[in-house]
Formats: C-alpha cells, sequence, structure tokens
C-alpha cells in the first residue's frame, strides 16, 4: 500500500484559507485533515461545520475528519452532509462506538477509530471487522506542532501485527516530520497526518514528497 500524505489544517492560516487550500493541492497531498475540537473531549476549540463547508466546496481532496469531540454520535450526519468522506471519532469519547460505526456507516463514509496516547492498541480488537481506518495520536490530541511520542512508535507495529489479512489503513497522527515519518513507517503506518511541519516550509512539496519516502 503507498503512503498517503494527510495535511492538517489546524496549522493553515485561517485568514486565506482559499490559497492555504490551492497550496495543498499544488504541493501534491493526497488527504485532508480536518481537526474537529469541542473544547470539552479535547481542551481546545477549534473550527467546525459551516468552514467544511466551505472547505469541501472549494476542495476535491479526499476530506479526513478527525472528530475530537465528546459526543460524535449526534454529529456524524452533519458532518457527512458537510462533506466528509472519512469520518474517525475516538475510542475514548462517550458515544458507544458501535453506534457510531453504524452511522458512519450509513451515510457512505469510511470509518476511522483514533485512540489517544494512552489507550492500549488492544481496546481495538472488538471493532478490527467494522473499519477503514486506524487513526493512531502520536501526541496527546488538542493541539499542532507538539513532539512526535516515540514510546507510540511500538504500538504502531502492535496495532499492524494485529491486522492479519484484514486491509485497514493505519493513519499516524502528530508531530510527523522528516525524522518520525520514516520511524512511523516502517512501524506500519500508511497514512501519516502532518500540520505544523508541512506549513513551516518553504517547499511544500518536496517536503510532502520527503515524507512519502
Ligand atoms: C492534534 C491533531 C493533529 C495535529 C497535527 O490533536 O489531531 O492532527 O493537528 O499537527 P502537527 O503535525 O503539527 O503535530
Ligand atoms: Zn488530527
Amino acid at each position: 500500500m503507498n503512503t498517503q500524505i494527510a495535511v492538517s489544517m489546524l496549522s493553515a492560516d485561517m485568514l486565506h484559507l482559499h490559497d492555504e487550500l490551492e497550496k495543498l493541492k499544488q504541493a501534491g497531498a493526497d488527504i485532508l485533515h480536518f481537526d474537529v475540537m469541542d473544547g470539552m473531549f479535547v481542551p481546545n476549540i477549534s473550527f467546525g461545520l459551516p468552514v467544511l463547508q466551505a472547505v469541501s466546496k472549494q476542495t476535491d481532496l479526499f476530506i479526513d475528519v478527525h472528530l475530537m469531540i465528546q459526543n460524535p454520535v449526534d454529529y456524524i450526519q452533519d458532518f457527512a452532509k458537510a462533506g466528509a468522506d472519512l469520518i474517525t471519532f475516538h475510542l475514548e469519547s462517550s458515544s458507544n462506538p458501535f453506534e457510531v460505526i453504524k452511522l458512519i456507516k450509513n451515510t457512505g463514509c469510511q470509518v476511522g477509530i483514533s485512540v489517544k496516547p494512552a489507550t492500549p492498541a488492544k481496546a481495538l480488537l472488538p471493532f478490527l471487522d467494522d473499519i477503514d481506518v486506524i487513526l493512531v495520536m502520536t501526541v496527546e490530541p488538542g493541539f499542532g506542532g507538539q513532539s512526535y511520542l516515540h514510546e507510540m512508535t511500538a504500538k504502531i507495529a502492535e496495532i499492524k501485527s494485529m491486522m492479519q489479512d484484514r486491509n485497514i489503513k493505519i493513519e499516524v497522527d502528530g508531530g510527523i516530520d522528516a525524522t518520525t515519518a520514516s520511524e512511523a513507517l516502517q512501524a506500519g503506518a500508511t497514512i501519516l497526518v502532518s500540520g505544523s511541519y508541512l506549513f513551516n516550509q518553504r517547499e511544500m512539496r518536496k517536503a510532502i514528497e520527503q515524507l512519502r519516502n
């Protein structure tokens, strides 16, 4: 499976979102990673449905919505309608995972489950036959620009070993730059999320190519 790069919009210049989306497209990004934070599940508030509606009208990039919210079950339809292609919710949220999975499937979106650093890989076992993506957090969710937690690399490898013949994509999110990208890929990641690193590069296209390889 070839490596896909998901650019996190959290680090984009919010005053020039139209240009930033163009920039991602020109730079060869595969996926737009849309970080939704509700100030309850994580101690930060980012952006939500009106922004996603505007963004999905302008971009044809695959939109990967990362819900860092307390009650994802209440918002699945809304995010699907607003333009999500993949909806990822947190196993640690207060919604029943099987209920959220069913709702996401009914919208036609791909289904992702994300785990915070403290959540063990085996917590994912009951869901492996129902999901398309596992989003492994390599930082504590809530903010861009944090450093990669190296102890998560073993967890990526453990999740990879749990896959067997399922073609679930392993997406890694947090602190990804040229060095940590290879660590995550070697452990089994197939999608890399990067925000602050990529938006700080003068040549985003070169930086994306570097992350891929
Ligand atoms: C953090 C978000 C990540 C973050 C990635 O809670 O889920 O997607 O924006 O940003 P960087 O690449 O700067 O760690
Ligand atoms: Zn994210």
